[in-house]
């Protein structure tokens, strides 16, 4: 969807999301968005100011645009043999133990090319945006390689060419590689590839999987001083499997957020607290996993830390397309209220990312919003399995067609 200059969307009920709680409805609202593509003004029907152009919502429901803070969205293969696996009982840890898992899809990435790789992204980043997705952050770490990780972000960086604003995360500290069998020296290497990858202009942030099966959190620390040099912020997969005090770890690193923590420990809490780190919460992991050990909401809750809400698209672990799922699954089975929810996928979102200037409908943020044939806001939760989605503005281009 292209910029139009001080276009007028009017009749609508917002959702606001305006402030630090409550959904901020204005009944029979408008938005005006100028040629910038800010919202310049947003209020009341009646108040509004004249436009050149102006759409009628009729009562339709309008939210900001739904931002998918945590994905993996470009790989090779797919691992549905492992969800047979593990319904006859084998774990996540077991299958990756075994060399299936992450390093599966690594093969299978390693294997792809460019144009395949992108080819497989475009399909789920489109099921994504037609539940009105307009900012998408999208991981490497299925190359575990230099050239293969520069793959994986510059087909990143070409989704944007759908009509999403993309952010891309390094996660070369994904997996230890089948060709290292010392951790450390496969952490020197991540850590040596990361100024080029950041030169070319791949990386907005950097992120590792802190665990058991993965790396130590003296490991996670190379990572993100060889970010720091580099002025990148940071990210964390922490706390998913066991409490391996990576929160605190990445809090000390000012992170983004936090992203799982089942296993989140009370001082971990506290230290995101007052690092202002984000807790992305991944209901699709935790389903997809039958895990049953929850992450901690009402310690987040009352230590004030704001909680994002993701897909973890992945082809093991979450291999969901659904960011209105989320909604649903992070209330029944994290106990999330439904607005907690949507500013999980909204201005919390954002704020995971370090975007500050999108997830509300206020004066002065980017004009991405949603369009729904829905009657309140909870809706999007309570449902699911359903899209009501009428129209999705993002003022992220979209390239013409044949030129993606
Ligand atoms: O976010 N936990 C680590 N990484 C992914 C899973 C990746 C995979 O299984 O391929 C996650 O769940
Ligand atoms: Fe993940």
């Amino acid at each position: 969807m292209r910029r139009e200059a001080m276009k007028l969307w009017r009749g609508g009920l917002l959702a606001t999301l305006a402030g630090d709680s409550g959904w901020g409805l204005i009944p029979d609202g408008a938005l005006l968005v100028d040629d910038a593509g800010r919202l310049a003004w947003v209020g009341p029907s009646a108040e509004a100011p004249a436009a050149a152009e102006v759409v009628e919502l009729q009562g339709a429901l309008v939210t900001p645009g739904l931002v998918d803070c945590h994905t993996h969205l470009v790989y090779g293969g797919n691992r549905a043999h492992e969800f047979e696996q593990r319904l006859q009982g084998v774990s996540y840890a077991d299958i990756a133990r075994a060399g299936g898992g992450i390093k599966s899809t690594v093969a299978a990435t390693r294997a792809a090319g460019e144009a395949e790789l992108l080819a497989s992204a475009q399909r789920r980043a489109r099921a994504l945006l037609a539940e009105g997705v307009t900012t998408l952050e999208v991981k490497s770490g299925y190359g575990l390689e230099a050239a293969t990780e520069a793959r994986m972000l510059r087909v990143a960086r070409q989704l944007g060419a759908l009509g999403v604003d993309v952010r891309t995360t390094f996660l070369g500290a994904h997996a230890l590689p089948a060709e290292f069998t010392d951790a450390q020296a496969y952490i020197d290497a991540v850590c040596a590839w990361l100024p080029e990858l950041h030169a070319a202009g791949l990386v907005d942030a950097v992120d590792a999987f802190c665990e058991h099966l993965a790396f130590s959190p003296a490991q996670v620390a190379c990572v993100f001083e060889a970010a720091r040099r580099l002025g990148l912020p940071v990210k964390l997969h922490a706390e998913q499997l066991s409490d391996q005090g990576g929160a605190a770890l990445a809090a000390r690193y000012g992170a983004l957020s936090c992203d799982h923590l089942e296993y989140l420990s009370p001082s971990g809490v506290q230290a995101m607290a007052a690092a202002g780190t984000v807790a992305v919460l991944l209901p699709g992991a935790f389903y997809a996993l039958r895990e049953t050990k929850l992450p901690p909401i009402d310690a987040l809750r009352a230590a004030g830390v704001p909680m994002a809400l993701a897909t973890d698209h992945n082809p093991g672990s979450s291999p969901t397309l659904s960011p209105l799922l989320m909604l649903n699954m992070a209330c029944v089975l994290f106990g999330l209220t439904p607005e907690e929810a949507l500013r999980g996928l909204t201005v919390n979102g954002a704020r995971a990312l370090g975007l500050h200037e999108r997830g509300q409908l206020v004066a002065g943020q980017r004009a991405d919003f949603c369009i729904w044939a829905a009657g309140h806001p909870r809706e999007l939760a309570a449902c699911f399995g359903h899209n009501p989605l009428i129209e999705r503005v993002c003022q992220a281009e979209q390239a013409p067609q044949g030129e993606p």
